[in-house]
């Protein structure tokens, strides 16, 4: 209004209005980058593709995780960034929600996960944690992830963190997980307590240390019959322990590598596929019978034992008596033979004695 009323009076409107123009000009352009420009900006060390939504972040200096990630980012991939410990909200640094959607964590040096790291990733499918060295595992360090469909721990869980990751894996804080990955930890048994918090499809526990899976797994895997659970390059002991197993192997489609699956013990059946051994090979009563013929055979032995020290002693008197005429019959021998003995080692006292 004022330009407008002062353009009219002014002898030379265009000027002014040209002056105006640029400072208008300029507040539109300011107006309408400025929003993109911050929007835009990549944290340093990383490469940034905003088409495909994916910020990726490798080798940096920091021992953290980049603060400044772009609102519109799907994909998150650190790698190598040596971050030791994942702290409380490590992904809500400016307290604003994230939305991406697979976050990959492999190769970090990660050691220490804190309770509530992913705290503000409520939208996150997909996380990698693999190849890291974890210690430590809060009980809530899943805690708000409460969309994700795929967890990956491949090659990364310390055997001192294996019961931890029990826990944090158990505090119904996963229930839309489809997919856990969990191989090459050397663990040695399943670490779920429970599956029917969980919507499993996919357990993998391939390249572990499990020598055996008891009737309790196998009533429980029995139960999750869309789940599919994965267990090659485990070190089977194939004895009667496995006979549940053995048989859910057979009878079900629940071990999409059960051909792989390889016994290890004992010595005369390693190498042995699970699936091929015979129904005897793991039966229980069969291994009970065997024990049982052995008391048996230990009774009989006893009873025998028992036997011979009662004639023994029922026929103590007839023993004392042979023992008598025994030693009767050696006295005798011997006293012949030092009556022979004095006679014939010296003729001359002989001689005086007669
Ligand atoms: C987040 O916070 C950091 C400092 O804490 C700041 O440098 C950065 O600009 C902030 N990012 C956003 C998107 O607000
Ligand atoms: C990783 O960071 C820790 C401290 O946070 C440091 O002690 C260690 O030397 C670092 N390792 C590498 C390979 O940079
Ligand atoms: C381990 O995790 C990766 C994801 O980083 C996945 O692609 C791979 O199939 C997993 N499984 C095994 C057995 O390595
Ligand atoms: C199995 O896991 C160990 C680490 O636990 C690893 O060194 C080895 O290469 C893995 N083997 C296979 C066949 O993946
Ligand atoms: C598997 O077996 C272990 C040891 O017997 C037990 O602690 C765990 O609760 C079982 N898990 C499932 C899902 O059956
Ligand atoms: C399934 O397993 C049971 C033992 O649990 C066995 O008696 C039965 O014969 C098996 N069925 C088949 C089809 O193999």
């Amino acid at each position: 209004m004022w330009t407008f009323h002062g353009a009219h009076g002014s002898k030379c409107p265009l000027s002014v209005w040209n002056q105006w123009r640029w400072v208008y000009y300029a507040a539109v352009v300011c107006l309408l980058f400025s929003p993109v420009r911050t929007d835009e900006a990549c944290p340093s060390s990383c490469i940034c593709a905003r088409d495909s939504g994916t910020v990726t972040c490798r080798d940096g200096e920091d021992a953290e995780v980049p603060g400044d990630i772009p609102e519109w980012t799907s994909t998150l991939i650190l790698r190598g960034r040596n971050i030791s410990t994942l702290q409380r909200g490590a992904f809500m640094a400016n307290g604003t929600e994230l939305q991406v959607l697979t976050l990959s964590l492999s190769y970090n040096g990660i050691q220490v996960i804190e309770p509530y790291a992913f705290l503000g990733l409520a939208r996150l499918h997909v996380l990698d944690l693999s190849h890291n060295q974890l210690e430590s595992i809060s009980a809530r360090a899943f805690h708000g992830l409460v969309e994700l469909r795929s967890l990956y721990l491949n090659r990364s869980v310390l055997p001192a963190a294996a019961a931890q990751l029990t826990h944090a894996l158990s505090t119904q804080s996963l229930p839309n997980l489809h997919r856990l990955e969990l191989a090459g930890n050397r663990l040695r048994s399943v670490p779920l307590v429970r599956l029917d918090i969980y919507n499993l499809h996919a357990l993998v526990l391939t390249n572990n240390s499990i020598e055996s899976i008891g009737r309790e797994n196998v009533t429980n895997f029995n139960q999750q019959r869309r789940m599919r659970v994965y267990l090659s390059l485990n070190p089977f002991r194939c004895n009667c322990e496995l006979e549940a197993f053995y048989y859910w192997l057979k009878n079900s489609s629940q071990c999409p590598d059960a051909g792989r699956l390889l016994c290890s013990e004992p010595e005369a059946k390693r190498g042995v596929p699970v699936e091929r051994l015979r129904g005897e090979d793991v039966d229980c009563m069969n291994e009970n019978l065997e024990a049982v013929s052995y008391v048996f055979l230990g009774i009989v032995l006893a009873l025998i034992g028992v036997v011979f020290l009662m004639v023994l002693y029922l026929n103590r008197g007839g023993i004392k008596r042979w023992l008598n005429n025994i030693r009767e019959a050696c006295r005798d021998q011997m006293e012949v033979y030092h009556y022979r003995y004095e006679q014939d080692s010296d003729p001359r006292l002989a001689n005086v004695a007669v």
